[in-house]
C-alpha cells in the first residue's frame, strides 16, 4: 500500500483538516506528522492543545493509521525518514508564511518520485478564523496561568512585553508582525512596577499599593488571553508575599517576580546613585520558601531576581545568590543589569550555565537594548521582558501633541500627530 503523509498541528480540528484527511485515504495509507508544541511555537503561537491531546485526537480520526511528531515547521526531516508516495495538503500553502516550506516538499518528494497532491481550501472554516472567535470568548485562569510554562518549554526565548492599562494590553496581545517564514507577536505580558507607577504619576517606589496594582492587573486581564506576569518589587515581608501569591495565582497570573532588595525600594535602574539595600539570602530565601507553600497549582511560578549587579556586589555574589535562591525553590532567575553594554549579563550566564542544578533565566534589557534575541538564546536566557517601552514611546508623542496645541493655540497642528478619529472610534470593538 502506498504511504501518504499529513503535517498538521491539529490543534483546532475542522471540516477542512477532515476534508484532507478523507482526500489523502483515497491515495494509501495515512501518517500524520504531528508538529510538535516547538514546532509550532517557531512560526506561530503556541498551541492550545498541548502534543498529547493533540495526538489522541488525531489517532481516533478514521483513516489515520499511523502518528508520528514532527519536529519542524520543515517537512524535509519527516519525509527523508518516511519517503512518502504522496504528501496531502490544503492548496491554502501555496501563498503566506508556508509558500517556502511548499516548495522544499516538492523538491524532497522528487528525490522518489513522490507527488504532492492539493486539496482545495474549504471556506468557511479555517484555523485563523477559529482562532479570532477564540480570542474573543477570551480564556480562563487555569489555561491562562499554565501558558507561561509551556511557553518556556516549546521556546527558545519567550518574549515579554510591558503593559499599563487596558490600551497596551491590546498592543501586547494583539500586535503581529509578518517575517520571512513565522509571524512574530508577543509571548507576555509584563506588569511592571515602574511603567504602573509612572502611568499614575507616582514614584517607583512601592508606594501604589497592592490593591491599585490589582486594578491595572485586572483591566489588562479583561482584555487579553496571554500569559502575564507581574513585577511584585521586593514581595514585601512573607507574612504578606504569602497572600500577594495566592490572589494572583487565583487570578489566572502565571508568575511573580521579586527582587532581593529590602526596606525602601528604589528603581534598579538608579543603581547605586540612591541608598538602595540588598536583603540577605538566607532572609530572601525563606520568602521564596513560603511563597512556594503558599501556592496551589503547580503551574504558578516564583522567580527571583537578583540585584548583585545592579547593586556592583559582583558576578560571584550573584551567582552565590542564584544558587541558593534556586535551592530555595525558585522555578526562574532574573537577572538584572543597568549597564549599557550585556558584558557583565552574558558573563554571568557563561558561568551559570555550569551549574548543575539550573532554572529558567529571566533578562530585561532596558539599558543593554542593542543585544539581540538571538545573542540571548545563543547564552541560554529563556524569557526577554522589553519592560517600559510602551510607557517610553507614549509619553513624548503625548508631549509633543500638548505642546504643538498650546503652541498654535488650537489642535490643527497636532492632527497629524493624531490618529484619525475614525480609527479611534472603531479601536476597541463593541463601542457603536
Ligand atoms: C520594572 O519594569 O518595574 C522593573 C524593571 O522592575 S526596572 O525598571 O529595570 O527595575
Ligand atoms: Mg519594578
Amino acid at each position: 500500500m502506498e504511504k501518504v503523509y499529513i503535517g498538521m498541528s491539529a490543534d483546532l480540528i475542522h471540516p477542512g483538516h477532515l476534508n484532507v484527511i478523507k482526500k489523502a485515504r483515497e491515495y494509501g495509507e495515512v501518517i500524520v506528522g504531528l508538529l510538535t508544541d516547538q514546532a509550532i511555537a517557531s512560526y506561530k503561537r503556541l498551541p492550545y492543545m498541548n502534543y498529547k491531546q493533540r495526538e489522541e485526537i488525531i489517532r481516533n480520526i478514521k483513516g489515520v493509521s499511523q502518528v508520528f511528531p514532527q519536529e519542524t515547521l520543515d517537512y524535509v526531516p519527516n519525509l527523508e525518514k518516511y519517503k512518502p508516495d504522496f504528501v496531502v495538503h490544503g492548496d491554502d500553502w501555496k501563498t503566506g508564511v508556508q509558500h517556502e516550506t511548499r516548495k522544499r516538499v516538492i523538491d524532497t518528494l522528487k528525490k522518489w518520485g513522490g507527488k504532492l497532491i492539493e486539496v482545495p481550501y474549504t471556506e468557511g472554516v479555517s484555523s485563523t478564523y477559529l482562532n479570532a472567535r477564540i480570542k474573543e470568548v477570551g480564556t480562563t485562569s487555569e489555561i491562562r496561568r499554565a501558558k507561561l510554562r509551556r511557553l518556556i518549554e516549546a521556546k527558545p526565548i519567550v518574549r515579554v512585553i510591558e503593559a499599563h492599562n487596558g490600551l497596551t494590553g491590546l498592543i501586547a496581545e494583539n500586535v503581529q508582525v509578518q517575517k520571512k517564514e513565522k509571524i512574530n507577536e508577543f509571548d507576555g505580558i509584563w506588569i511592571s512596577s515602574l511603567t504602573d507607577s509612572t502611568a499614575k504619576g507616582k514614584p517607583d517606589i512601592e508606594l501604589v499599593d497592592f490593591t491599585s496594582r490589582m486594578s491595572t492587573i485586572n483591566n489588562i486581564l479583561e482584555v487579553t488571553t496571554k500569559p502575564i506576569i507581574v513585577d511584585g518589587d521586593t514581595g514585601s515581608i512573607s507574612e504578606r508575599f504569602v497572600f500577594t501569591v495566592r490572589s494572583l495565582e487565583r487570578l489566572g497570573i502565571s508568575a511573580i517576580i521579586i527582587e532581593d532588595k529590602i526596606g525602601l525600594k528604589k528603581n534598579s535602574l538608579f543603581g547605586t546613585d540612591v541608598k538602595q539595600k540588598q536583603d540577605d539570602i538566607e532572609h530572601f530565601c525563606d520568602k521564596i520558601k513560603q511563597g512556594k507553600e503558599a501556592q496551589v497549582t503547580n503551574d504558578f511560578m516564583i522567580i527571583a531576581r537578583i540585584e548583585s549587579l545592579i547593586l556592583k556586589k559582583g558576578i560571584d555574589d550573584a551567582l552565590i545568590r542564584a544558587n541558593a535562591y534556586i535551592r530555595a525553590g525558585a522555578d526562574a532567575i532574573m537577572i538584572h543589569s543597568k549597564e549599557k553594554s550585556p558584558d557583565e549579563i552574558l558573563e554571568f550566564c557563561q558561568s551559570y550555565n555550569n551549574f548543575k542544578k539550573r532554572v529558567p533565566v529571566v533578562v530585561v534589557p532596558s539599558t543593554y537594548c542593542k543585544i539581540t534575541e538571538k545573542e540571548l538564546i545563543d547564552s541560554g536566557i529563556s524569557v526577554v521582558i522589553y519592560a517600559n517601552q510602551l510607557l517610553r514611546s507614549a509619553y513624548p508623542a503625548m508631549l509633543n501633541t500638548a505642546k504643538s496645541i498650546l503652541e498654535n493655540e488650537r489642535a490643527l497642528e497636532a492632527d497629524k500627530y493624531c490618529m484619525p478619529i475614525k480609527e479611534i472610534l472603531t479601536l476597541i470593538p463593541g463601542g457603536k
